[in-house]
């Protein structure tokens, strides 16, 4: 009879539990991302001050700021969009979950890129460099061959960093 009892308030209360911590844990993963975007932002505007030489450029600063966002990039970046995450307060698109596969690739690329400015910090290239890295956009010749532009020795990786940047929300990102 007691069993009975704490069975059925069981089955009352668990599916109220677990709607409840679902909530939770998206609230958690947009609050997450969102604060891993911003840092990444801060992150690629310190390096883009630096190439800029509105900073002095300081090899080491690159070469960790390049580090910290290959190491959020990836899989830890994906991590951070489990389904069901999108929606408001989210900018997060639907798209992300409708292909996930490209979505993957762009932060995939995100972590290749960075880690190939830290291999550059002590020499880098700095041409075509835009002002901001809002402006890096990727044209539709450095997708050719199905591959980044090779042998692009004048391009910075801050540049393929931040074009990935802009590749990725121009697809992912729904700005209000
Ligand atoms: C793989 C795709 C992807 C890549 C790569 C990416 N972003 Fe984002 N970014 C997003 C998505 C999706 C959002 C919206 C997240 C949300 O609101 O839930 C976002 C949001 C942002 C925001 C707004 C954060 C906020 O507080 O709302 C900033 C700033 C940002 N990204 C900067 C960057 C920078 C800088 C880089 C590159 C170093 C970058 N992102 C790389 C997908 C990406």
């Amino acid at each position: 009879m007691k069993t009975v009892a704490f069975t059925a308030a069981l089955a009352f209360a668990l599916p109220v539990g677990f709607a409840a911590l679902a909530h939770e844990s998206a609230t958690w993963v947009v609050k997450e991302r969102m604060e891993r975007m911003e840092r990444f932002e801060e992150l690629i505007d310190r390096v883009f001050a630096m190439m800029h030489g509105e900073l002095s450029y300081d090899p080491r600063a690159v070469r960790n700021a390049a580090e910290e966002v290959a190491q959020g990039a990836g899989r830890h970046l994906t991590d951070l969009f489990p389904p069901g995450s999108g929606g408001a307060p989210s900018e997060a698109a639907d798209d992300i979950w409708r292909d996930f596969g490209t979505f993957a690739h762009f932060a995939e690329m995100l972590e290749g890129w960075s880690r190939e400015l830290a291999a550059q910090a002590s020499t880098p290239a700095r041409g075509r460099l835009p002002k901001r890295w809002e402006d890096a956009q990727m044209g539709p010749g450095m997708m050719r061959g199905g591959g980044m532009m090779s042998g692009s020795g004048s391009v910075s990786a801050a540049w393929h960093v931040a074009a990935t940047c802009n590749t990725c929300h121009a697809a992912f990102r729904e700005e209000g």
